[in-house]
């Protein structure tokens, strides 16, 4: 079981009046209005070259916004560059290919959106992906199965299953993370295009025992994820999921799952809620255009930022830091979970 700890008392109002809700909740975040994209930065924790680093993104594959989607990944080079960070790891949070694939595992776009974007000499570790609903498009090809079939070509894409767990790093594991397809049936009114699809209702209820089976596994990791393309609660403009949150927050409560990382808004979000043991993280801002908000940040947080960028987690045997970086590969926002033994 984790708990949160006070960081720093130098909070937004709104945050501030948020910590007075949550005993639990701790957050370094940085003065100013969380809806400006220019916030200095007033404190910086530098991270850990020693840890052990997840990088994540989602909403990255973009093919209106190609400036952008390279602007990021110059951001994470930089990050690892700049702290001599080697990442266990990439979590592409879904939307990984918008837009026509349509000589799929063959495509051309592996190459330069992927291999070349982000390259083995900056990430040399796996890379586990989820699917999102653009992900779940038909162009004269189907990216899921080019998506799966890509893990017997590469050396980095790993995507056993549209559902799979991991454990990170692979010696002496802290993390345990499940990767999940989101895309549930009946969630296809989001997207009412005749090309998109979802999983099957056979598929979800495999997934749904499948998940079930996982999570009553007793912990062999002081800490544990659920990544899935859709958030259950957000403040971007996709709001929340009620589909979502009526299947899986309780899973998320009862097993006291420490954090719950999607995308799907193009946006950075943390989310917490009183008396729930799990943070809730947004990271979409891989590439694709910036939404709006549905909700303001300010008024149900802690903290929202309509920016590109990604989400750097830290992982130590007694604490996660959370830290939302910029396209510049400054910090724009930071939080910690410690065990309550540490
Ligand atoms: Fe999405």
């Amino acid at each position: 079981m984790d708990e949160w700890e006070q960081m720093d008392s130098k909070v937004g109002w709104s945050r501030r009046r948020f910590l007075l809700q949550t005993a639990k909740f701790s957050a370094l975040a940085f003065l100013g209005s969380p809806l400006s994209n220019a916030e200095p930065a007033v404190f910086r924790s530098l991270p850990d070259p020693q840890a052990h680093h997840v990088l994540m993104l989602g909403d990255w594959g973009t093919v209106r916004e190609p400036d952008q989607q390279t602007a990021v990944a110059s951001a994470m080079k930089r990050w690892c560059a700049d702290y001599h960070i080697r990442p266990e790891a990439l979590l592409m949070l879904g939307d990984n290919f918008y837009g026509e694939m349509s000589d799929g595992v063959n495509s051309r776009r592996w190459i330069k959106q992927f291999e070349q974007m982000y390259p083995s000499s900056s990430f040399p570790g796996p890379v586990y992906p989820v699917l999102g609903n653009h992900d779940y498009e038909r162009f004269r090809g189907n990216k899921v199965e080019a998506q799966l079939a890509y893990t017997g070509r590469s050396s980095r894409w790993t995507m056993p299953h549209r559902w799979y767990t991991v454990q990170l790093p692979k010696r002496n594991p802290l993390l345990t993370l499940i990767c999940l397809d989101s895309n549930l049936p009946g969630s296809k009114g989001l997207d009412p295009w005749p090309w998109s699809f979802v999983m099957s209702k056979q598929e979800h209820e495999e997934q749904n025992r499948w998940l079930e089976e996982q999570l009553a596994r007793p912990r062999s990791t002081p800490f544990l994820a659920v990544a899935a393309h859709h958030p259950l609660y957000s403040n971007g403009s996709h709001r929340d999921n009620r589909a979502l949150i009526d299947e899986w927050d309780p899973l998320l409560r009862r097993h006291q799952v420490d954090l719950y990382l999607s995308g799907h808004d193009h946006d950075l979000q943390h989310l917490e809620f009183s008396g729930h043991p799990t943070s809730f993280v947004v990271s979409g801002g891989g590439g694709a255009e910036l939404v709006g908000w549905s909700t303001l940040p300010a008024a149900r947080g802690p903290w929202g930022l309509r920016a590109l960028g990604f989400t750097d987690l830290e992982l130590s045997q007694e604490k996660l830091t959370v830290r939302h970086i910029g396209k510049n590969a400054e910090v724009l926002y930071e939080f910690k979970k410690r065990l309550s033994s540490a």
